[in-house]
Order: C-alpha cells, then structure tokens, then sequence
C-alpha cells in the first residue's frame, strides 16, 4: 500500500483562487514565464474582475499551478495558465482545464479561446490535446521576432454530441 504522502503528492484538487495563494502565483509565474511575468497588480485585477475562473490546483500541500478565464456569456479567453516545473505532466494543467470546462459549459460559453507563442511547443500540444484548434497566426504578437497562434475551443460543439465535426478536425490557416 502507498503511504499517505505518496497519495496526498498524487491527488489534484482545484479551487478558486483566494489573497493569501499570491505568493505562490507569483513564484510559479516568474518561474515559468521570466521576463514575461505578469505583475502582482496584473493578478489583483484579474481576481477583482473574474474571480469566479481564476483557480489554482494543488497537489498535496502546495500549490501547484493556476489558471485564469475571463469573459461573457458567448466567449470565453484562456487568459493564462503555468503550473510548478516540478509538477508538470502529472495532470495539474489537466484538472485545471475540466474545472473551467466545466464551468464554462454550465454557463453555455459558446467558445474559448486563448493566444500561445508559435514556439511554446509544449503548451501547443497541451490545448491541442483538448481540442483548441488553431485558427490564426498573429505576427509580432508578442513583440519584434514572436508570433502567436490564437486557438479555439468550441463548446457548443461539444455540448452537441460525438455525431457532429470534432473540435480536433480544424485545421490551421
Ligand atoms: C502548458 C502547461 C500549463 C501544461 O501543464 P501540465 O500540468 O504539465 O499538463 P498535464 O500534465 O495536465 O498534461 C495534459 C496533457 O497535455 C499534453 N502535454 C502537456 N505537456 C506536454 C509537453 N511538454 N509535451 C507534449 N505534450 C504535453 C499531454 O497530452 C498531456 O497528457 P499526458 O501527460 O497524459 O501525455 C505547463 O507545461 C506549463 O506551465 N508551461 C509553462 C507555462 C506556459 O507555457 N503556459 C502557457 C502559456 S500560453
């Protein structure tokens, strides 16, 4: 059998993001995105304004990733993900997407949407294994030299049934 610490490690819970979770959003921030870091005032506004889909997933006792949507009834952005380098690829993005997900279908979001630097390979292949969908190449989006994709996930699509045209068959301009 496993000891509790091992299964308390593995397990993903997600919550709504509260004041005392900044200091570690914004470790997981500045590690992740470096020079690009958003601000600390950056994340007060967005908990000021959207605090209903800015989450943070731990796993165990730490926090080990957030992520933030914002928008209306019809669209819905991705406005930023990072989780912990350590905690990658053990699900913590994953248990973040759902819950939003989730969200945002019992709000009936028709579509979310996000932008993600044409190089961020990593971060490609995770929404894309959602079903985002790229659908436009925005150049210099991040300044001189990066481009961005902008993708899309169609909720209404997926509400619909597996009878119809999958999020995954679009195909990039
Ligand atoms: C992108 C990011 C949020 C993914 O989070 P994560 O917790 O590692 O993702 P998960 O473990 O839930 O992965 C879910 C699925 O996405 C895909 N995926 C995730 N990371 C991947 C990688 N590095 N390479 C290929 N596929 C990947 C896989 O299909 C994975 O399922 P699997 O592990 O069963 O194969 C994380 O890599 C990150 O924080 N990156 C730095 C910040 C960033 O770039 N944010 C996005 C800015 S637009």
């Amino acid at each position: 059998m496993l000891p509790v610490s091992c299964i308390l490690k593995s397990t993903v819970q997600v919550r709504r993001f509260v004041p005392s979770d900044m200091e570690d959003v914004l470790a997981i921030e500045q590690e992740s995105f470096r020079e690009d870091a958003w601000e600390r005032k950056v994340f007060e506004g967005y908990y000021h304004r959207w605090r209903e889909l800015f989450l943070v997933a731990k796993r165990g006792r730490r926090i080990a990733g957030y992520m933030i949507s914002c928008g209306g009834a019809r669209d819905a952005e991705l406005a930023s993900i990072a989780v912990r380098a350590k905690d990658r690829r053990a699900g913590v993005g994953r248990a973040l997407v759902e819950f939003t997900m989730a969200q945002l279908t019992k709000q009936r979001t028709k579509s979310w949407w996000l932008m993600v630097e044409v190089d961020n390979a990593a971060a490609i292949r995770f929404y894309e294994s959602y079903g985002f969908a790229r659908t436009k190449r925005i150049r210099r989006y991040y300044g001189a030299g990066r481009d961005a994709w902008r993708m899309r996930f169609r909720l209404e699509i997926k509400r619909s049934g597996p009878q119809q045209k999958s999020n995954k068959q679009s195909q990039p301009k």
